[in-house]
């Protein structure tokens, strides 16, 4: 998590940095900070806090400095405080560092430092960095000798750019399986964990590889190899729709991003055919196939898994990323993993890939984001295509899986053709959707505001869903929420049922349907209040979200999209803040 920015060029440097860290917030959100190189000064401005909190505490946007680094942070290392703010001085302050992942080896390296009497002035792990590199210039070394000597003393994985009034007027950075790149445009240079930081200024990119070093000073650039030898690159054009970050008339981000699901689905479909035929065709001769995901992405994998069952006959298995080393003993050249992230950068999912991939597996990711951790490791990238999702929960990206999933399962049977067509159709019925619920949603939301627990259940295909809904409220809007297959109710859950706790039931009209219903009968026995979700209307429900009636494999799809918008009211009755909730980050880079 973190985001990193660094610019240095011919615009005063803070402004392009202050912009800069309003697009990477989506990375994390506890504090923020500045350093800008002026007139022989490193000036560091940090503190605890949103983004636009921070610069307007500080008045941020006054900093002078043709150089300049920023940071936003989600706290691995150390509280929320000013001190562990980013960026990081070391103990001459003269020189500033920010970073984004994890110094596995920091306390090591921390005692070490101490001893030869750095002094620390924060509790991250970052700080060890900063330390390292005064060594080193100490010794007379640039800045980019400097990090290309300390690199291999750090363990775990890391971004980092530094500045230095020692060697002044340039940014180095360096990487290690977390994301940096670099946009250049004319006499200016941009260093980030994400192109949408400068998308605004540049289109034309730089990847930096594992390791190797960077050093950008006005109107020059130099890539180093681990060893210090030049290395020639050749820039490449950012797709510019990807970098779209504004929430037009919208209140959030979460909210359009619910709302323009319809049009993700017409978009989805333009993928390659032939590339889903091999694919179906390595799914169907793998000894084994092993889905890997996280969070919302998991959910999306589990509605895969029934479709290649249902579908292909193809029974596979979902691994929670962040388990997947544990089941590693059996994964061989004969498995298929499918990781699937729409960030791509996830570092459960990615280690996962690697250890995969070390075994001769062959690995298949379903991603967002172009040019990311995953789709470099991976030997097949299918990509989702919806645009970036700012908001931290997940919506159009599930809903753009469950429908790549659902092509890959007709592509086993030689049916990719019916299948988009029957997607491309999908996205009436999901504006639909919205359009008779709306209302109903704002009214629920104002009835459901003040319950401290949700339960959401379901069954075959749709019981996913139930856990995703239940993940959207609680991590929006705090409330607990528990998903779960409806016929696992009365193996313990049942006991929490009391006068009025909400019990929101997915029950297409489906085979699911009666089974369902009856476990949601069971509940308003013991005073549930029933939420409905379904084509079917029936006097069990209390509330009734209604449906369309579609193909019974794609009510997820369908379902989901008002179980978002109800989330996204709730959270907003309560008064949270549904694209920014506590403690979270929308990519999860460390493990
Ligand atoms: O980028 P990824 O899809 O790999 O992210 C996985 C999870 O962190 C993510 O889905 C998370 O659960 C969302 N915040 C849920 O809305």
């Amino acid at each position: 998590m973190c985001g990193i920015i660094g610019y240095c060029g011919q615009k005063d440097a803070v402004p392009v940095v202050l912009e800069a860290l309003k697009c990477l917030e989506y990375r994390g959100y506890d504090s923020a900070g500045v350093a800008s190189l002026c007139d022989g000064q490193l000036l560091i401005s940090k503190d605890a806090g949103k983004v636009e909190e921070v610069i307007e505490k500080h008045k941020l946007a006054t900093l002078p400095g043709h150089v300049a680094i920023g940071h936003t942070r989600w706290a691995t290392h150390g509280g929320v405080t000013q001190s562990n703010a980013h960026p990081h001085p070391d103990c001459t302050g003269r020189l500033a560092v920010v970073h984004n992942g994890i110094i596995e080896n920091n306390q090591e390296l921390r005692r070490e430092l101490t001893e030869a009497g750095h002094r620390f002035a924060s509790e991250t792990d970052t700080e060890v960095i900063a330390h390292l590199l005064e060594d080193e210039l100490k010794s007379g070394r640039s800045l980019e000798q400097a990090m290309l000597s300390i690199a291999p003393k750090l363990e775990g994985s890391y971004a980092f750019v530094a500045v230095s009034l020692d060697d002044p007027d340039k940014i180095v950075g360096t990487r290690k399986s977390n994301p940096l790149i670099v946009g250049l445009k004319d006499r200016d240079y941009y260093i980030s964990s994400d192109a949408l930081a400068f998308a605004q200024y540049t289109d034309e990119v730089m990847a930096l590889e594992d390791n190797e070093v960077v050093v950008l000073t006005e109107g020059a650039i130099e890539f180093l190899d681990p060893e210090g030898n030049k290395v020639a690159k050749q820039s490449r054009t950012l797709d510019q729709s990807w970098a779209v970050s504004d929430k037009g008339a919208y209140q959030h981000f979460m909210l359009k991003e619910i709302m323009e699901q319809a049009q993700v689905l017409e978009r989805i479909v333009d993928q390659d055919r032939q590339q889903f035929t091999q694919i179906a065709l390595d799914i169907l001769r793998a000894r084994q196939v092993i889905i890997t995901a996280c969070g919302t992405s998991r959910y999306a994998a589990l509605v895969g898994r029934y479709l290649f069952s249902r579908v292909g006959k193809k029974f596979c298995d979902v691994v929670m990323a962040s388990e997947f080393g544990y089941f590693a003993d059996s994964v061989d050249k004969n498995t298929v993993v499918i990781a699937v992230s729409q960030s791509g950068e996830t570092a459960d999912v990615v280690e996962g890939v690697k250890a995969a991939r070390a075994v001769g597996a062959e690995v298949i990711s379903i991603v967002n984001r172009p040019n990311s951790i995953l789709t470099d490791l991976s030997h097949q990238v299918i990509y989702l295509n919806c645009g970036s999702e700012i908001a931290v929960a997940a919506t159009k990206s599930f809903l753009s899986q469950l429908a790549i999933f659902y092509l890959l399962a007709f592509a086993m049977v030689n049916s990719f053709d019916e299948a988009a067509a029957s997607l491309a159709g999908l996205g009436g019925q999901i504006s639909k959707t919205l359009d008779w619920n709306k209302s109903e949603l704002i009214k629920l939301s104002d009835r459901l505001k003040d319950k401290d627990d949700a339960y959401y259940i379901a069954r075959g295909i749709n019981f996913a869903i139930a856990s995703e809904a239940a993940l959207k409220l609680k991590e929006i809007s705090y409330v607990h929420a528990e998903g779960m297959p409806a016929g696992e109710l009365k193996h313990g859950t049942l006991a929490l049922i009391e006068q009025g706790t909400p019990v929101v039931v997915i029950c297409p009209d489906d085979y699911t349907f009666a089974e369902t219903l009856s476990n949601a009968i069971e509940t308003k026995s013991r005073g549930a209040y029933i939420v409905g979700v379904s084509d079917r209307e029936s006097d069990v429900y209390d509330s009734w979200i209604r449906i369309p009636e579609v193909d019974e494999l794609l009510y997820p799809m369908v379902a989901v999209v008002p179980l978002q918008l109800l989330a996204y009211y709730i959270a907003v009755n309560r008064g949270c803040d549904p694209d920014k909730p506590r403690n979270l980050a929308k990519s999860v880079t460390v493990k």
